[in-house]
């Protein structure tokens, strides 16, 4: 089953298979998303705003310790350990 990434700011729609990060997304489809730490959810640099189509019941441990909880509320994401499941929308 194949999900869509629609990169707004990039105006690039991604058909992807679920189980990559949205930063490993964004990177095959070269559309840049800063990742200062490499990809390794240490410095939070690397966060993107969803659009439409963000669960927040699988925000995971590291964006918990990366982002605030006014930033969580928000619908941002930390595109390094951010796994989208469905069809989304991102300001990227
Ligand atoms: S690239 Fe640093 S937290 Fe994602």
């Amino acid at each position: 089953m194949h999900i869509t990434i629609n990169f707004k700011r990039s105006g690039k729609v991604v058909k992807t298979y679920p189980g990559y990060t949205l930063l490993q997304i964004a990177r095959a489809n070269k559309i840049p998303i800063l990742s200062p730490c490499g990809g390794n959810a240490l410095c939070g640099g690397c966060r993107v705003k969803v659009l439409e189509g963000n669960d927040i019941m699988d925000v995971s441990a590291e964006e918990y310790n990366r982002l605030s909880d006014e930033q969580i509320g928000d619908d941002w994401r930390l595109s390094c350990s951010f796994i989208p499941h469905g069809d989304i929308v991102v300001d990227a």
